[in-house]
């Protein structure tokens, strides 16, 4: 666990680690592939991304990037997805090629998405693996969308949210109503397979699960306590989310 000043002091850290493994790839000819996360956590982190590409020439080009996870039903185009966030906090701005960037779909119809989860595991798959997780936390103590319940074997799937997750995300969507009640996501055994991981926490609202993560039993109850089994994981925390600790 590192516990670093704040928001700001997380995003140079974790940014600074992305930037060396990519250029490292690069000289040795491979490609990177990097599995993203959504939410407010990881924002700074994408900032800092841009900054990079934009003043110290990192590029794109190789990398290859996997999300986490989509709400479904949820519409490409539409405010609240993570489609449209990724494009708008990362994408749009960096020099990535279009057909290298999979997010998990949140438009197709239902009798497809056991077909489309499979395919999100096996091009994860043909890529060679994700070299580097990031990853934000929910209060339920999710990682993508693993909410309580969810198995250390669990695979890219449509899961039912959690009510304290709905609840979280109610203010974004003008209301909890408007929340939907599904998602596609990896499960924890796609994000245990990442060869190394970063788990970002910032603010006194993550402190408690910060602690049970971190310090807590390896239980289902829990997604992210599984990655305690994890080599290469570290956790970025600020003073706040550390608090308990
Ligand atoms: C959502 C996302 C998670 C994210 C969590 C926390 O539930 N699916 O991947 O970690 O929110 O969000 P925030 O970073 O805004 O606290």
């Amino acid at each position: 666990t590192l516990v670093l000043a704040d928001h700001d002091a997380i995003a140079r850290e974790v940014a600074n680690r992305i930037d060396a493994l990519i250029r490292e790839r690069q000289a040795a000819g491979q490609r990177t592939v990097l599995g993203l996360a959504t939410g407010s956590t990881p924002i700074g982190v994408y900032r800092e991304l841009i900054r990079r590409h934009r003043d110290e020439g990192l590029s794109f080009r190789d990398v290859v990037t996997f999300n986490l996870d989509e709400y479904y039903p949820m519409a490409k185009d539409s405010i609240h997805s993570y489609h449209r966030y990724m494009w708008e906090n990362l994408f749009a701005h960096i020099d990535i090629d279009p057909k290298n960037v999979h997010i998990p779909p949140g438009d197709i119809p239902r009798e497809e998405v056991s077909e489309a989860c499979a395919e999100y595991e096996a091009e994860i798959r043909r890529m060679g693996g994700i070299d580097f997780q990031l990853l934000g936390i929910g209060k339920t103590g999710h990682i993508g969308f693993n909410e309580p319940g969810s198995g250390a074997d669990s695979r890219t799937r449509l899961v039912h949210l959690d009510n304290i997750t709905r609840k979280d995300a109610a203010a974004d969507f003008f209301g909890e109503e408007n929340v939907p009640r599904e998602a596609v996501t990896m499960g924890v055994a796609t994000i245990l397979d990442a060869k190394e991981i970063a788990i970002l926490a910032t603010g006194e609202h993550k402190a408690a699960i910060v602690r049970r993560a971190v310090e807590g039993e390896i239980d289902h109850a829990v997604a992210a306590t599984f990655l305690q089994r994890h080599p290469a994981t570290t956790f970025f925390v600020d003073e706040p989310a550390a608090a308990d600790l």
